[in-house]
């Protein structure tokens, strides 16, 4: 196979492009009812005590002189989702990236502070950011298949990797995972542009889960769908966190009330206002400001 098309391992996308796709800012729409329901998952999860697997500490970025978040700190539970809300320009993605190094690609990004990853400062020299990225995967907003068949999207890691021993059985598991495969499992060698978003959006998904990460970032990953694909990811991502450590940035409120544990809550100048549990955060915000941002008060 030639891989001058799709030179990526890490199962993710040019950031530059994601960057530039980003939802229009939804300031002067409400954003929510005041009153959001909140299901998430927090039977299971939020309220047990769980482990820490990512952990921000006085965490700085700056693209040049602009700041783009300011003095972060906080912990990212093991095998929950947790969702990062607030306002276009906050920082959220620049935050997401952090986690697996993705800022590295942007070359005006410095990061300060420290993150840790499994206890490891993930910006210690010794840190391999393409190894980093094996372990912390990342699904877009915009659905961004490989030109490629279905099957060489999902086996695409595992291939970059050495890792094909049984691999039929590896890219059926990542399909069925994704909640794809029922729906592809006669057309594997079908190019995977072929694909409806939705779908495409699942392999994506696929394709980061078959080489078997710990962490999924998410950057908006159903904001281009229609709702009915949204519902779907919607439940992908829950079970995928029975698995895995999801992260998710979204800026529908009901979606992180819906499927998220914990909610981080940014703010307009890179400033992390509020975090903890979901339903606490929806509910009964400390932050007044929180409040009003997820009471559609400002945007
Ligand atoms: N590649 C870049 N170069 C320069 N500045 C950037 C770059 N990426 C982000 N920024 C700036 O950093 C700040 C945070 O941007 P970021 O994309 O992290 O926000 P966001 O919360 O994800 O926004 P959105 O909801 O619109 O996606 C903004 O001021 C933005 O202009
Ligand atoms: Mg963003």
């Amino acid at each position: 196979m030639t891989d001058n098309d799709t030179p990526r391992t890490d199962g993710g996308t040019d950031p530059q492009t994601a960057e530039t796709a980003s939802t229009p800012d939804p300031s002067g729409e409400p954003l929510v009812d005041s009153s959001i329901d909140v299901e998430g998952r927090s039977e299971s999860a939020s309220t047990a005590t769980a482990r820490s697997v990512i952990e921000a500490r006085h965490l700085d970025v700056f693209y040049d002189d602009v700041q783009a978040l300011d003095d972060v700190s906080m912990e990212i539970p093991a095998k929950q989702v947790t969702a990062m809300i607030g306002p276009s320009g906050c920082g959220k993605s620049t935050f997401l990236r952090c986690i697996n190094r993705m800022n590295d690609l942007i070359d005006t990004a410095r990061v300060e502070g420290e993150l840790y990853f499994e206890g490891k400062n993930v910006y210690d020299e010794d840190v391999d950011p393409v190894a980093l990225r094996r372990q912390i995967g990342m699904v877009f907003q915009h659905p961004n298949p490989f030109p490629k068949s279905i099957y060489d999207n999902v086996a695409y890691g595992l291939r970059i990797q050495d890792d094909d021993d049984n691999l039929d059985e590896k890219v059926e598991t990542a399909l069925k995972r994704a909640a794809l495969w029922d729906e592809v499992s006669d057309q594997l060698d079908k190019s995977a542009l072929d694909l409806s978003g939705g779908q495409q959006q699942r392999l994506c998904i696929a394709r980061a889960i078959a080489v078997d990460p710990d962490v999924i970032l998410m950057d908006e990953p159903a904001s281009a769908l229609d709702p009915i694909a949204t519902s779907k990811i919607e439940d992908l991502i829950e079970e995928l966190a029975e698995d895995y450590t999801v992260v998710i940035v979204t800026h529908n409120m009901q979606q992180a009330a819906r499927i998220s544990d914990k909610t981080a809550v940014f703010l307009t100048g890179g400033e992390l206002v509020e975090f903890g549990d979901t339903e606490s955060i929806f509910e009964n915000p400390e932050s007044q400001r929180v409040e009003d941002y997820i009471t559609g008060k400002f945007g």
